[in-house]
Order: C-alpha cells, then structure tokens, then sequence
C-alpha cells in the first residue's frame, strides 16, 4: 500500500515557529562545560550544542559562537576537554555562560574544583559525572558558530552516573539538561520500549502497547496528586509536613519536587 503523506491534513492544534527555533527543539541533551588551556591559561565554557560525529574512531563535535573567547581558545589549543556537570553544579553553569574568559579567569571566579586530563592540557572538573578529553581533527565555520570535531583521547566517568549508558539513578547524580533561558532539567526515568513479536500484528500490538501505557501514566497521575494533596492539607492545618513522603513516589519513577507543588514557606517542614 502506498500512501502520500501530502494528503494527510496536520493535527489540529499545532503551530508554526520561526526557523530559528530549530536549534531549541534539538536542544536537551546533557549540557557540557568544555575546557580548554593555551599558553598557561584556562578557560570553561558552558556549551549544549554538541554531538556525536563518529564512532570509528570515536569522534565528537561542539559548536561554539565563531565571536566567543572559548572558540579563539580551542582553536589555538586544538585540544578540549567535555565535562557533563551534574545538579549540583546548576548554579555555576549558567554564572559560567555570564562570564568570558577574555576579561575574567572563571575557575578563580567560581572556584572550582579541578584535576588533570590524561592526553591533554586542559583541566577536568570535580562535581561532573563524565569527562571527554579530544584532540581537534577539524575546524569548520558554519554559520556563526565554528564546529570543533575532536578525536575522543579519553573518557573517564563516575560509575554512580553511568557504566555503558546513563542510569538516572540518584537525581544529585543526574546530568543536567538546557532546556534554554535559565531553565534546566534532569532525565526523569527510564522506559524500555517493547517490539511487537513476529506472532502479533505489529499495529494492533503496538496499539495495545500505548493503550497500556496512557493507562500507567494516568494511574501515576493520580497518586501523584493524591500525595500532594494530603501534604497540601497537612500544611494548611499547621501540621508538620516531611516532603521525603514523596520519595516513595520518586523512587516509583515519578519526579515530584515538593517545591514545585507546594508552598513549604507555609509550614514546619522536616529535613530543612
Ligand atoms: C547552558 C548554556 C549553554 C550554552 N551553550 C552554548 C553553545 O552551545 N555554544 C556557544 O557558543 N555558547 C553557548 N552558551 C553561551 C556561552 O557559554 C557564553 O557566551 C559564555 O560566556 C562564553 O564564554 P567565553 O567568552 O569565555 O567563550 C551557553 C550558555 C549556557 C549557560
């Protein structure tokens, strides 16, 4: 069966952008503080444009705005070193994104801590969860931005982040995400996708799939909301409130962040 895709009408309800908001939408993936070091001094840079180029070898790639102090950097260097911060560094990324390292030394700035690379120059940061040292094979224009492609030299990570994947465990363990602004996220969960077997008609097993899980979601809601409540009324009675009531919840995969839901200024909260 052939079908043309141009007849299909779009969904109702969705929207034009403007073509620069494609960037956005491919934005979330873990943000990196890359750092470099040329002729005795080192700069970080906060970067979430980057990607994967290559795997044999394994070669990376960061876009950094072709006027920045950091792109001036790594191309004399020809070298740079990832850094994928976790939680609690939020704070010192974004400060990081306010600062160039043309007028000031970020790491007397923020005082962060460092350690040694294994094959380069630049210093790896204490408090990320996994760090790439490269070295440039190429440097193209594009754009406003220069891509940097950098042969991967070495790669070290915390095993309490990642072993072969990430394990979103621990959320003070979880990188964080740029989701643009001044607004970060952490991933939530783990879903492991299921394939119809050879046995089951793809579309109706695919259908009972999202079926069961629209179902889950729904459920998760509700006692999500149920949890709330009960602490929502807790606090307004002046009773004292433990948002580790909610961890049961989180440890069910569910992201709750009491701050987000309830007003703790309101009450005596244990654990603060
Ligand atoms: C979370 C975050 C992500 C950013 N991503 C990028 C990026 O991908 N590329 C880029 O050129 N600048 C990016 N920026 C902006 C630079 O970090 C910022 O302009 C920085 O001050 C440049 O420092 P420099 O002058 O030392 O190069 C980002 C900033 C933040 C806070």
């Amino acid at each position: 069966m052939s079908i043309d895709f141009a007849l299909n009408p779009p969904p109702d309800g969705i929207e034009d952008r403007a073509n620069a908001l494609a960037g956005r939408v491919l934005m979330g993936g873990p943000v990196a503080l890359v750092t470099t070091t040329w002729r005795g001094k080192s700069n970080v840079v906060p970067i979430s444009w980057h990607m994967p180029l290559s795997s044999k070898p394994s070669i990376v790639g960061i876009a950094i705005g072709q006027e920045r102090y950091s792109a001036e950097m790594v191309k004399h260097a020809q070298q740079f070193a990832i850094n994928i911060p976790t939680r609690p560094l939020l704070h010192h990324v974004q400060y990081l994104g306010t600062l160039s390292g043309e007028e000031v030394d970020k790491f007397e700035a923020t005082q962060l801590e460092t350690f040694g690379s294994r094959t380069i120059t630049a210093p790896l940061i204490v408090g990320c969860c996994a760090w790439i040292e490269c070295q440039v094979v190429e440097a193209f224009p594009i754009g406003d931005h220069m891509l940097f492609a950098g042969l991967v030299t070495a790669v070290r990570v915390d095993p309490a982040s990642f072993d072969d994947r990430w394990l979103v465990g621990d959320p003070e363990t979880r990188p964080l995400h740029f989701i643009a602004g001044n607004r970060y996220s952490t991933l939530n969960g783990i879903m492991e996708a299921r394939l119809p077997k050879d046995y089951e008609a793809p579309e109706r097993a695919l259908r009972d799939l999202i079926a069961e899980e629209l179902e889950l979601t729904r459920e998760a809601q509700e006692r999500r909301e149920e949890a709330v409540g009960e602490l929502r009324e807790e606090l307004r009675r002046g009773h004292a409130v433990d948002p580790a009531a909610l961890d049961d919840l989180a440890k069910s995969g569910i992201e709750v962040s009491p701050d987000d839901l309830l007003d703790l200024s309101k009450g005596i909260v244990l654990g603060e």
